[in-house]
């Protein structure tokens, strides 16, 4: 089935939910499904269009989440499946779709397949992960790695054998060649469509398949981690990952206006087109916005790169934020003034594609500083005292000023940021000028103005210095977007063929700017974000 231009998941705005971090009703510490059915009237009013929830499947946690005993079940930590599915039906009732993740690279060591595949090599379901007999003299099979720490081989001494785990040991890799695990995987996705969710985000899933001959990644010695300093060429994007991706799709196909996101772990612009190219997944995510150097230059050369890369007929996502990388305002060094992350919003919200909105950039939430004692995550844990850890960007959401910031009354598992008294969304909901109204407004005009949802991008500047300008056109209607990443203020010459057209104002982070352009210049405050229409 070809892309509906219409699909819900083009022209809308997804919001990425960490449940264990949002709102905890049953104040135990940690959010739950019945936290995010009582705040779905604020994510109304935001505007969003589908929420994208983290695993919510039983976990042991050893990776939260992302360690999954039980693909078709709600953690009881978040709920029941009877919880889940009224927050689906309330969240219908306000046009709000669920995306949920899933985790199908590797399972939980506690999954009942694993549980049986250790226990001998005739067991039925020991095929159904990655074994392998030890090298001469005992030792792992070959040089692959764990992104988390240590080799990606753990010995199991009653069988004599090694399995393979790219994350860490208690998740080991499935074998999606064997094809009772594949119909097993896709039966996963016909559960929860059924279910009544509207789409996925595949973890990591051009891991999905490693080299059948399981040969040694070719050595290269860059980056922190032994993880790094090898080319992953056996251990990732395998070929049989496209007709697998065509599979995928035809079960999404089956229920018409299915989504899919694909995390594409470690490929950068040209993987991700490749992904998401017609046929194969409906979307992929870039991360070159998430990581890396913010300024007018850097940022174009990827927007455009990126822009360029996605087959015509495809559609982009938009992601600066995630729960794997530092917030936002954090990267920013933002002042508190907010400035810069109202052009970072308005920079995520008027490129072209489905922007995902990470739960709290809403309100500017700063990462927390989590010291040894209370790291979490284990990746922290393990490269302590490295700042890899992604506790950081988990920590609960901000409702309000009291002592656990609205999210529990118990103390959270994570630590709440203490800049919480000032920064939360009840106070900035009460501000008409706070970034929470900016991302407010933002959304509403790229819902209500097609050549933002669905127009084409047509770039004005290359290769700026400050100023970074560009438009977003359809046959009806242009909008144009000009952004200075300057903190002082500057001019932008708008050329002849524009300057003469009729520019109103639709949005501005300057509350001085002029509502239509009168000149052929457009005036800038610094780090100012200003969007305007003509028809
Ligand atoms: C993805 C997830 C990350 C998780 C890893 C292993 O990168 O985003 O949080 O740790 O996969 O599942």
């Amino acid at each position: 089935m070809k892309n509906d231009p219409n699909a819900w998941w083009r022209q809308g705005v997804i919001y990425q939910i960490y449940p264990r971090s949002f709102a905890d009703s049953n104040q135990d510490g940690i959010g739950d499904l019945n936290g995010i059915t009582k705040k779905l009237d604020y994510l109304q009013d935001l505007g969003v269009n589908a929420l994208w929830l983290s695993p919510i499947n039983p976990s042991p946690d050893k990776d939260f989440g992302y360690d999954v005993s039980n693909y078709l079940d709600i953690d009881p930590k978040y709920g029941t499946m009877k919880d889940f599915e009224h927050l689906i039906h309330e969240a219908r009732k306000r046009d709000i779709h669920i995306i949920l993740d899933l985790v199908l690279n590797h399972s939980s060591d506690q999954h009942r397949w694993f549980i049986e595949s250790r226990k001998s090599k005739n067991n039925l379901y020991h095929d159904f992960y990655l074994w392998h007999d030890p090298a001469k003299g005992g030792r792992v099979p070959n040089n692959w790695q764990s992104v988390f720490g240590g080799k990606g081989w753990e010995y199991v001494p009653e069988l004599g054998q090694y399995y393979y785990h790219m994350f860490v040991k208690e998740q080991p890799d499935l074998n999606w060649r064997n094809p009772t695990v594949r119909k097993e995987l896709l039966d996963v996705f016909r559960f929860w469509l059924k279910k009544g969710v509207d789409g996925f985000r595949l973890d990591v899933f051009n891991n999905y398949f490693k080299d059948a001959r399981f040969r040694d990644n070719p050595i290269n010695r860059l980056g922190i981690r032994p993880f790094d300093w090898q080319t992953h060429s056996y251990d990732t994007d395998q070929p049989e990952m496209l007709p697998l991706l065509q599979d995928i799709r035809e079960v999404l196909d089956s229920k018409p206006g299915s989504y899919a996101v694909g995390e594409t772990f470690m490929g950068g612009v040209k993987m991700a087109a490749k992904y998401c190219a017609p046929g194969l997944l409906p979307g992929t995510f870039n991360f070159a916005m998430v990581r890396g150097a913010w300024n007018a230059r850097t940022l174009q050369r990827k927007i455009n790169e990126w822009d360029q890369a996605v087959d015509e007929h495809s559609w982009p996502t938009q992601v600066m934020g995630n729960h794997d990388v530092r917030r936002i305002a954090t990267r920013l060094h933002a002042s508190q003034d907010d400035q810069r992350l109202k052009q970072a919003a308005a920079l995520l919200l008027t490129l072209r594609g489905t922007p995902f909105i990470y739960y709290g950039d809403e309100i500017g939430m700063r990462d927390i500083h989590v010291s040894k004692a209370d790291l979490q995550d284990p990746v922290g844990v393990h490269y302590w005292p490295l700042p890899l850890g992604r506790d950081g960007c988990r920590s609960p959401m901000q409702w309000d000023e009291s002592e656990f910031s609205g999210f529990s009354t118990q103390k959270p598992w994570l630590k709440v940021h203490p800049n919480h008294t000032q920064r939360n969304v009840n106070q900035q909901r009460s501000e008409k000028d706070s970034l929470f109204h900016f991302y407010r407004k933002l959304i509403h005009i790229r819902k209500e103005n097609e050549a933002l949802s669905q127009g084409m991008f047509l770039p004005l500047t290359y290769d700026p210095l400050f100023v970074m300008a560009y438009l977003r056109q359809t046959a009806n209607e242009t909008v144009l977007v000009v952004l200075n990443f300057n903190r002082r203020k500057m001019k932008f010459f708008l050329g002849r063929e524009l300057a003469n057209r009729n520019w109103q104002l639709l949005l501005s982070s300057n509350p001085e700017q002029e509502t239509t352009l009168q000149s052929s210049f457009l005036q800038l405050s610094g780090y100012e974000a200003s969007i305007y229409k003509t028809i």
